[in-house]
């Protein structure tokens, strides 16, 4: 009996989320040419309002390279799926219904992390479910990458490169505000691969102090200019104690807007030096997949088809030293992947002399 198989793209989007669902569909459709796919609008949205189309092969022709995802993405906190909002509606209840209604025999989800501990939630609720590992934070547990993250990292590479050559030309001080709330991953990449002579990271809180020496002690030896590339969750060591939210409230209150805006600050008062602020925000998030996406996305969706055809569900896709195969949705919902101050990218940068603003 051929297959009806939904498809989600959930949370913020990425490059890839395209390529995924071709090569997805692509491989089933290969396999049996009366396979139903059915496109699900807006993520888990959509899924609980019963949101969606019935695909065509055609649909998915010359979307390789297409950034973005041709389904929309939204984001559905995790924490409120199981909690009945102001419109009445219970969420679990009503996306069962639908994936009843639509005719599924498993639905496929292109999520970070709060959208696999859904997926998983659905899957404990009975549903059928394979999950793809999407994000640029690059911060899923289990996988060793994630799509999108190495297009991501083009971009904020370039842009360091490119603040690089005029933070030399003006002789000053510059930051390059990066993606990653709660993980550096992208940030440490770009920051080791632009060059940058300050990182800073969610997972290591630093010191202003310690930050405004290493600028002094790179002018002391003769450096004119200083790149700093500073994730947007990173966490001035003072306010280490506190919770995000009350973090954001502080900083908002001293007239910080985001975390580089704090740093710049801090920078000018302890070293007096002309300072600037980059940030390229949601450029690091559109656009065409980077080459290597294009493969990792085809080599994603097409063991989540493979695993669609063995009835193989409660799981997601996932790459482990080299190898595509698949983690149960138990072993990583809930688990972000962060980087550890003992990691060898680490200390490779350390040993260096790049510095990432500890005491
Ligand atoms: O999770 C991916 C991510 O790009 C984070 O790095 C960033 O903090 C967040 O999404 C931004 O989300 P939004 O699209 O809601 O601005």
């Amino acid at each position: 009996m051929s297959k009806t198989v939904g498809i989600l793209t959930s949370g913020g989007d990425c490059p890839g989320l395209n390529a995924v669902i071709r090569s997805i569909a692509k491989t089933l459709y290969q396999q049996d040419a009366d396979t139903t796919i059915i496109g699900i609008e807006d993520g888990f949205y959509g899924l609980i309002h019963c949101k969606y189309r019935i695909m065509r092969p055609s649909d998915f022709s010359g979307i390789l390279t297409a950034g973005g995802t041709m389904l929309g993405t939204s984001r559905q906190p995790f924490k409120q799926m199981r909690v009945i909002g102001e419109d009445g509606i219970d969420k679990v209840a009503a996306m069962k219904k639908n994936y009843e209604l639509m005719g599924l025999d498993c639905l496929l989800v292109l999520g970070g992390n709060g959208s696999h501990k859904s997926a998983h939630l659905l899957s404990e609720e009975g549903l059928n479910v394979i999950g793809l590992p999407k994000t640029i934070d690059n911060d899923l547990y289990g996988t060793d990458t994630t799509f999108g993250f190495h297009t991501a990292l083009a971009v904020a590479t370039e842009t360091i490169d490119r603040i690089h050559t005029t933070a030399a030309s003006h002789s000053r001080v510059m930051l390059v505000e990066l993606m990653g709330n709660k993980s550096g991953w992208l940030t440490l990449h770009a920051g080791i691969a632009g060059g940058a002579d300050i990182i800073l990271l969610p997972e290591i809180p630093y010191s202003p102090e310690a930050v405004a020496e290493a600028i002094l002690r790179r002018k002391k030896s003769g450096k004119t200019f200083s790149v700093l590339a500073v994730a947007e969750g990173a966490v001035d060591k003072n306010e280490a104690g506190l919770k995000r939210k009350q973090r954001l409230v502080s900083r908002r209150a001293a007239g910080y807007q985001v975390i580089s805006d704090q740093v710049a600050q801090q920078v000018i008062r302890l070293t007096g030096l002309e300072t600037r602020v980059c940030i390229p925000g949601h450029m690091q998030r559109g656009g065409a997949p980077v080459a290597y996406d294009r493969v990792l996305c085809t080599r994603f969706g097409s063991h989540a088809a493979k695993l669609v055809m063995e009835g193989h569900y409660g799981v997601s896709v996932a790459v482990k030293n080299g190898t595509v195969t698949e983690n149960k949705l138990e072993d990583i919902a809930g688990k972000p992947k962060l980087v550890t101050p003992d990691n060898e990218m680490i200390l490779a940068a350390k040993s260096m002399g790049i510095s990432f603003g500890e005491e």
